[in-house]
């Protein structure tokens, strides 16, 4: 079954960063990136961000030195760091059922919200490097099953998050009449914490379909994209929801196309080989695992993975004007939110709130009169480049 989703032209998209909470910046390549994965510098471009008009950022969840990341800062903690030196960011923490209970997410996750004032999100992420679990000595299960405890998962959280004495019974968990006081920040507009969540199979979709509140899609081109959320969109609509979508894009914004292609061109020629096979061989194993073989990574070719979420797909290069006007064409198909990444992310992620989003915004007001409506102008973000210091 396919469908559509409906496309709503008068809220302004929203916009996210990678937190580069690992070594090695975005691209396994070895030009040079400004980029540092420690707190002090995240610190900084989470500041320049949240001025330069984005509203979330994404804070990746890895154990293990893995493909160019040799080191990782973990996902929730550096999460609440990065909440407790901002005032309006809302900082998403991905994490992995399998690794976490539930319950004790959904009580870290209430702290974390009250601390920031309903600012925390979680990216429910459900697996792909088989040996940090096998390795901390934890069930590798296999792919479409890892998509049953993900899903159990994700309504306990829900479950814990809106409701006083909570039960539910299942194959992975099991929860007898808990209560976790105090409840979630209220925040209007917002029933709890926002439920991000990543994946691509069909498994993944359907997943997500059922009990996600945003689907991330990797990176892809129109037409890719479109088809991904046929399958979430299909797959909520028995039961009433409506997710939204998210896309992953690697931003690369020069004074010409030429030029940002240029760029685009060294980062392959400038690929870490060996790290980039070794990241393909596991991502594909585990996509190939899936009965109809469409796990994410399935289709990417050596250059995708350079970016391993695909992100040079979604072809965010060029001009300030053509990454603005192709941004707004994946809007007109249903994304609403833009994650993105760079290769030096407090430089560009500044450049693109002055440069890249005030043409976005003037698009977007155009393509919402073409369809009869108003770009509603009182949702979009604070933005104030002024005050960002260490
Ligand atoms: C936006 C996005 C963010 C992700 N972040 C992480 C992450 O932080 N850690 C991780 O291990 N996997 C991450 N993943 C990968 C998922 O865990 C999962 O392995 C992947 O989506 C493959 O699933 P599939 O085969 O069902 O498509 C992410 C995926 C997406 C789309």
């Amino acid at each position: 079954m396919s469908s559509t989703p409906r496309i709503d032209l008068s809220t302004p998209l929203k916009f996210a960063y990678w937190v580069p909470n690992v070594s090695g910046g975005l691209v396994v390549s070895t030009i040079e990136q400004r980029t540092d994965w420690s707190f002090e510098y995240n610190k900084k471009l989470a500041r320049i961000a949240e001025h330069s008009g984005f509203e979330y950022a994404l804070t990746q969840t890895r154990y293990a030195a893995s493909y160019g990341a040799e080191k990782q800062h973990e996902a929730t903690s550096f999460s609440l760091a990065l909440l407790g030196a901002t005032e309006r960011l809302k900082v998403i923490s991905a994490v992995h059922p399998g690794m976490w209970h539930p319950g004790v997410l959904a009580k870290f996750m209430i702290t974390a919200d009250h601390l920031s004032n309903g600012r925390a999100a979680v990216n429910i992420v459900s697996g792909w490097l088989k040996d940090e679990f096998v390795n901390f000595g934890l069930p590798w299960l296999e792919h479409d099953e890892r998509y049953v405890r993900t899903e159990e998962f994700i309504r306990v959280l829900r479950g814990l998050w809106t409701e006083q004495g909570y039960s539910q019974d299942g194959k992975y968990y099991n929860i007898n009449n808990f209560t976790l006081n105090p409840a979630p920040v209220d925040v209007p507009g917002r029933a709890h914490p926002e439920i991000f969540f990543g994946g691509n199979s069909t498994a993944a979709q359907a997943t997500a379909g059922r009990v996600a509140d945003w689907y991330f899609s990797n990176g892809k081109d129109l037409e890719g994209f479109s088809e991904n959320i046929a399958g979430v969109t299909a797959a909520a609509a028995p039961a009433g929801r409506r997710p939204r979508f998210g896309l992953n894009g690697f931003v690369i914004a020069r004074e010409s196309e030429k030029e940002a292609r240029e760029t685009l061109r060294e980062i392959v020629a400038k690929a870490h080989k060996p790290a980039v096979e070794g990241f393909r061989e596991a991502v594909q194993e585990a996509g190939a695992s899936t009965k109809d073989k469409k796990g994410m990574w399935a289709d990417s070719t050596f250059e995708d993975l350079i970016q391993y979420n695909d992100g040079f797909k979604t072809q965010l290069i060029g001009t300030p004007e053509q990454i603005a006007s192709r941004i707004v064409e994946y809007k007109k198909r249903g994304v609403k939110l833009f994650l993105t990444c760079y290769l030096h992310f407090q430089e560009e992620v500044e450049a693109f709130g002055r440069d890249i989003l005030p043409i976005v915004r003037e698009l977007e007001a155009e393509a919402a009169r073409s369809a009869g409506t108003e770009l509603n102008t009182d949702l979009l973000p604070v933005t104030a480049l002024q005050g960002v210091s260490d």
